[in-house]
């Protein structure tokens, strides 16, 4: 078995920052599922939210955040977000990364739900193609990271309570081999292929959530996704991201008869938290009988938007859209999981040796709902305090919080009937029952599903079956909190339960019983 001080699993930006810390105290390996810049991240396009401005402060960042998250933020984690995030921003600055200034000032743009103009972006609307291009280039002449693309990990090794390596199937061969570690990172994404409609490209498969319930690991808050409200919406185009930032420039929502809508839902209009106009569209598109909205930029400079949103503005005139005349059509799309393998302030798992970092790790900061471009600043910050805490000896700080512990029972399907499992399937049902407007007896019936499903599934040889088997473990521990959390609360909304309680400001936790 090839060892190594640090495995990564991930090559966005979570993985590409820790590994370009970690190769300064020891040997990196990099195993990523497709070729390097195959992520989330590359297709990031608001930028990164800081407090680094004169009108803007770390204390006003911080209640931003907290107002977002719906009263399940963890405050001391949202504290280190936004007190060490002008540090990491100079981190990217140095690495190379060229974000948009106006006069040699940072520029700084609006996003919902934030106070002030405080996101920094690069190439307009490209700020994670820039980002992963810079990382990856300098993890790629880094002479202490190896970088094994096309080789998915398949399961992650414990024994006696510690990680010692991954096994992992090289995509080329078919073949499957094991690495062994002292420290291993999971910096695998999200999760928005389990929806029929995402933003995310196909690695969001939530195969780290997968992998590490299946070694024991906590995961929390798994029921919060957040769905984007903007997604391009045009027939044989793919759902395309139309940034927030384009609101946040002075785009405005319209529906299907022309009229702006935002404002008979919230005081605050069309940049209100993203749940909020999520389930709005989601409202506006059933009152009007639709399957799209409309965001308008034709009142903004044509110069401006080709400047500002220039692959927003190449992509859809690409598909026969000029943006600068005519309205995007829009709908929501799965986008972001708050959720994950739960960690402390220094990225720890409950299993000793384990990391989670990036979006498949839930540190805290997020709670029921993200503050638009606080992940890519999340990675930035949690990524770095990992590779501090492999310096010091000590053993894992991890602590349970003490929460109430779930985990996947059997389910018999009774009366439910079972559709054969296909991505499509899968798909379907999470995107029907477990999106936007969720039920009990929606949740059950997917819940009951699901653990079909897994009960019949087969073993995996090859990348999508590795990737269809992970998904439904995921979409089970989505759809099970789901079904457990009666009351309504940021991105989760239950039509049985439509308010928040005071009983909930609590998380749900599944750790697989042993
Ligand atoms: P990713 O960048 O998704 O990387 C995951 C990596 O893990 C990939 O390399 C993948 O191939 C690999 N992988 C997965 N499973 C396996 C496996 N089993 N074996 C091996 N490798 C595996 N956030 C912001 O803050 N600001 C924004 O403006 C913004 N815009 C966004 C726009 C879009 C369209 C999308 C989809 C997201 C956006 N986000 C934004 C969210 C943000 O981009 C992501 O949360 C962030 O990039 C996640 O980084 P990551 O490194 O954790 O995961
Ligand atoms: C966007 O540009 O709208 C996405 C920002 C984010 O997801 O943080």
């Amino acid at each position: 078995m090839n060892e190594y001080d640090y495995i990564i699993v991930g090559s966005g930006i979570a993985g590409l920052y820790d590994a370009l810390l970690a190769q300064e105290l020891g040997s990196v390996l990099i195993l990523t599922k497709g070729s390097i810049d195959e992520c989330n991240t590359k297709h990031a396009q608001g930028g990164i939210a800081a407090a680094i401005s004169n009108a803007d402060s770390p204390e006003l960042h911080f209640q931003d955040t907290i107002d977002a998250g719906a009263g399940l933020c963890d405050p001391e984690a949202v504290r280190i977000l936004t007190e060490e995030a002008a540090d990491r921003i100079a981190d990217l600055v140095k690495y190379g990364v060229p974000f948009d200034t106006v006069n040699g000032e940072i520029a700084l743009t609006m996003e919902a739900a934030h106070s002030v103009a405080r996101i920094l972006h690069a190439g307009g609307d490209a700020t994670g193609e820039h980002i992963e291009t810079t990382l990856s280039r300098a993890a790629r002449s880094a002479r202490k990271i190896t970088i094994r693309e096309h080789c998915l990990a398949t399961d992650i090794l414990v024994r006696d309570g510690s990680v010692y390596g991954v096994a992992a199937i090289d995509l080329h061969t078919g073949s499957v081999e094991e690495f062994g570690c002292r420290f291993l990172i999971l910096a695998t994404g999200g999760v928005g292929q389990l929806f029929k409609t995402t933003t995310n490209p196909d690695i969001a498969t939530g195969d780290g959530v997968a992998l590490a319930y299946r070694a024991g690991a906590e995961i929390v808050d798994i029921e919060f996704i957040q769905f984007h409200p903007t997604a391009l919406y045009l027939p044989g185009a793919p759902r395309f991201l139309i940034s927030e930032a384009v609101r946040g420039e002075g785009g405005i929502l319209r529906n299907s008869r022309g009229e702006r809508f935002m404002l008979s839902y919230t005081e605050i209009g069309d940049l209100s938290a993203r749940d909020i106009v999520a389930r709005s569209v989601h409202a506006e598109m059933k009152k009007t009988g639709t399957d799209h909205v409309y965001l308008d930029v034709t009142k903004l400079q044509p110069r401006v938007i080709a400047n500002r949103f220039p692959h927003i503005y190449k992509f859809c005139l690409d598909h026969g859209l000029d943006i600068t005349t005519s309205m995007i059509p829009v709908a929501p799309a799965a986008h972001y999981i708050m959720g994950g393998v739960r960690t402390n302030y220094w990225g720890e798992t409950n299993i000793n040796g384990l990391f989670a970092s990036g979006e498949v790790a839930c540190t805290g900061v997020h709670g029921a709902n993200r503050l638009a471009s606080n992940s890519l600043l999340e990675v930035l910050v949690f990524s770095k305090r990992i590779v501090e805490r492999t310096k010091g000896g000590g053993g894992n700080t991890y602590e349970s919080a003490g929460d109430e512990v779930h985990s996947l029972g059997s389910r018999e399907p009774g009366s439910v009937s079972v559709p054969p499992l296909t991505l499509n399937s899968l798909q379907s049902l999470l995107w029907d029952n477990v999106g936007i407007e969720r039920s009990g007896n929606g949740l059950e019936k997917a819940v009951t599903i699901l653990a079909a499903w897994e009960r019949n599934l087969q073993p995996s040889v090859d990348r999508p079956s590795y990737e269809l088997a992970n998904m439904v473990v995921v979409g089970r521990l989505m759809a099970e909190a789901a079904l457990i959390r009666e009351e309504s609360r940021g991105a989760h909304f239950r039509s049985d339960f439509p308010k928040p309680s005071d009983a909930w400001l609590k998380h749900v936790v599944f750790r697989k019983a042993s």
